[in-house]
This record gives C-alpha cells, sequence and structure tokens, in this order.
C-alpha cells in the first residue's frame, strides 16, 4: 500500500478516517487511548503542511439523521486542548470544506450520513471530493466496507495507508505471519460461539493456546467435570474437546467459584474436580495461573485477547492479574487487543510493559481470524492500479 508517509502532504487538502469511536460520559471522553494514538498521525500531517480534515464514527447512531448523543464535540475539545493548531468541529461539509494548511476541521460522525453503513456510490464520491489525498488510518473500523472507509478510497485522488494503520498491520502481521517461537495465544472472554474462528485460526498458529472465562468453563466441562451453574456453552462440548485434541490447551487444575455473579460474593478457591453443582466459575485458581505465569514468562511471541477471569470484581481479579503481570514481565513480544483486555491493561497499569496494544476491536478479532480487512485491502488494489 502507499504510505502518508512517504507523500508530500504541502497546501493538499488531506482527509484522514480515524477511529475517533471512544467512550463518551456527560459530554466527556472517559477512555482516550484511540485518539491518543491517533494523535502522531494528526500532528504529522499538520508538520507536512496538509488542509487538514479528519472523520470518523462514534457509535451506531441512526443513520441518515444528527444526534447529540454521537456527537464528536467532547472528541473536538479534547482535540483542543492536545493540539496547538484551530480545529473547528464541521456539521455540514458535504459539499466541501473551508480549510487552511495547519489546521485542523473535524468532521461531524460520518454515520450521520445516509448512505454511510450502505457505502453508496454517491456519498463515495462527495467523501472523495473533499480531498487530494485520503488517508485510510482506522485500524479499529478497517474490518467494515463503509463509505468512509472503503468507498472513499475507491474514489479518492490518492488513497493511503496513515501510520496507526500501517503500524497495526505490522505489529500484527509479526505476531501472526512470522512469530518468534514458542508462540502463546492467550484468548479469554465469555463465549466460546464468538471466539470460535479466533480459537481455530489460533490453534493452528500458536504453540500453546490458553483460554480463559467463560470459554475455559465449556473446556472444563469437555474434560469431564462439573461446572456447576457457571456459563458454559454445553452444545459446544465437542468442539472444545476437538480443540482440545489437536491443540496444546494448558488444562486448568484449579478455578475460584463463587455463588452467584455479585461484586460481593465470597470467593472460594477449588480443584477443578471438585466443583459442586451450584457453584459458578469466576477466576483461574492461583496453581493454574502460576503454571501460565510460567508458560507466558518462556515464550517469545504472547498474544492476548480477553481477561481469564471476572476481573471487574476484585475478588476475581486475581488470575487475570497474574497473567498481565506475567506479560508485563515476559521478555516476549506482546500484543493485546480488544476492548476488555484494554481494561484489564489499564486496571493492571501495564500498558507500557506490552510491546503492542492494538486500537483494534472487532478489526483485531477478524485479523487474527485470518479475515481480509476490506478497507486494507481496496488500499492494496489502488496501489496496484
Ligand atoms: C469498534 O469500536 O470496534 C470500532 O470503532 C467499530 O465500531 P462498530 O462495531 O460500531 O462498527
Amino acid at each position: 500500500v502507499i504510505k502518508m508517509t512517504d507523500l508530500d502532504l504541502a497546501g493538499k487538502r488531506v482527509l484522514i478516517r480515524a477511529d475517533l469511536n471512544v467512550p463518551v460520559k456527560d459530554g466527556k471522553v472517559t477512555s482516550d487511548a484511540r485518539i491518543k494514538a491517533t494523535l502522531p498521525t494528526i500532528k504529522l500531517a499538520l508538520e507536512k503542511g496538509a488542509k487538514l480534515m479528519i472523520t470518523s464514527h462514534l457509535g451506531r447512531p441512526t443513520e441518515g439523521e444528527y444526534n447529540e448523543e454521537f456527537s464528536l464535540a467532547p472528541v473536538v475539545n479534547y482535540l483542543k486542548d492536545a493540539l496547538s493548531c484551530k480545529v473547528t468541529l464541521a456539521k455540514d461539509y458535504l459539499d466541501g470544506v473551508d480549510v487552511a494548511a495547519g489546521e485542523l476541521v473535524v468532521l461531524e460522525n460520518c454515520r450521520f450520513n445516509k448512505g454511510e453503513k450502505k457505502n453508496t456510490i454517491d456519498l463515495a464520491k462527495k467523501y472523495a471530493a473533499l480531498c487530494d489525498v485520503f488517508v485510510m488510518d482506522a485500524f479499529g473500523t478497517a474490518h467494515r466496507a463503509e463509505g468512509s472507509t472503503y468507498g472513499v478510497a475507491q474514489f479518492a485522488p490518492v488513497a493511503c495507508a496513515g501510520p496507526l494503520l500501517a503500524g497495526e498491520l505490522e505489529a500484527l502481521g509479526k505476531a501472526m505471519l512470522k512469530p518468534e517461537r514458542p508462540m502463546v495465544a492467550i484468548v479469554g472472554g465469555s463465549k466460546v460461539s464468538t471466539k470460535l474462528t479466533v480459537l481455530e485460526s489460533l490453534s493452528k498458529i500458536a504453540d500453546q493456546l490458553v483460554v480463559g472465562g467463560g470459554i475455559a468453563n465449556t473446556f472444563i466441562a469437555a474434560a469431564g467435570h462439573n461446572v456447576g451453574k457457571s456459563l458454559c456453552e454445553h452444545d459446544l462440548i465437542d468442539t472444545a474437546k476437538k480443540l482440545a485434541a489437536e491443540t496444546n490447551i494448558p488444562v486448568t487444575t484449579d478455578v475460584v467459584v463463587g455463588a452467584e455473579f455479585s461484586e460481593s460474593t465470597p470467593a472460594i478457591i477449588k480443584s477443578v474436580s471438585d466443583v459442586t453443582d451450584g457453584d459458578m466459575i469466576f477466576d483461574i485458581g492461583p496453581d493454574s495461573a502460576k503454571a501460565l505465569a510460567d508458560i507466558i514468562m518462556n515464550a517469545k511471541t504472547i498474544l492476548w485477547n480477553g481477561p481469564v477471569g471476572v476481573f471487574e470484581f476484585d475478588q476475581f481479579a486475581e488470575g487475570t492479574k497474574v497473567i498481565a503481570e506475567a506479560i508485563a514481565a515476559s521478555p516476549a513480544f506482546s500484543i493485546a487487543g480488544g476492548g476488555d483486555t484494554l481494561a484489564a491493561i489499564d486496571k493492571f497499569g501495564i500498558a507500557d510493559k506490552v510491546s503492542y496494544i492494538s486500537t483494534g476491536g472487532g478489526a483485531f478479532l477478524e485479523f487474527v481470524e485470518g479475515k481480509v480487512l476490506p478497507a486494507v485491502e481496496i488500499l492494496e488494489q489502488r496501489a496496484k492500479a
């Protein structure tokens, strides 16, 4: 693909598609990770003398209408503080934007535009007409073929990859395509069903596949243990058995159980064979956590997606904490992605000790599944044409 870093942007109208889809509460951005990750791209384009516009979606508003709840205004306020240039928010921009070199115009939530999700040619051409250079930098939205990710890249005079997107592809490629071995993949989260393709894909690549959270319960049941009232997908037990037979999946020997899903329910450590009908498994036990930490310490590549327990509740956070700290202490190349994983990284304060933290949720998983990201594919096509 063509890279933004290689282009002369001086005096050009440049449109960046970023993923500024951040959580907002009471008009304030509550997690700025995605904005922070995009700042270097914005600053570089400004330094290169671009007449700069940036577009993003925020949330999932009803298409075709303005809705204050999903406005990018809080993001604009954040950017005003973070940048030293003039930053404005444009609401009506499809017929052209007035922007000077060294300024930034934020285009209001692209999902307010009719045709954005369906990627209509009409809208794509309007976006394309706004710019001389289109920069795709929204890794987190690269799995969506929408007007502002795919359509505009088809019709813009030049379409290139921004530094964040290029960096994500490089880091993920390093972990998935040519990992230094041994490679350990940790997949947690609540359901096997939503991560099945991820598990299947990683089972072929990783030397060891660690399952955690609700996903592990289905594997524990597949090994013939009682999982009590725990979250467990009984219809996927055969799938779990098959994966466990084909892949090196460390077995869980002990667990932490509670009587109900609550912040105050007491935690009890049990051998995995002692779980009773009334128990709910909410974390891995200390022996299992220690065994996983050893595996992590000996790995050369680590891919982490999903917590191994209900880490939001302190009494069930220890397993995820041990894993997070092992990843932080390991000399391996480590890559982490997904919303819950980032929340765990924040909670345990290990952000600067993970080699690469992806800004993608769904996009990260689709890459790991081996799927082609449409918004990247179109950049490749444009580069060849
Ligand atoms: C995300 O948060 O994963 C991306 O911003 C994509 O958002 P979407 O799932 O609403 O398309």
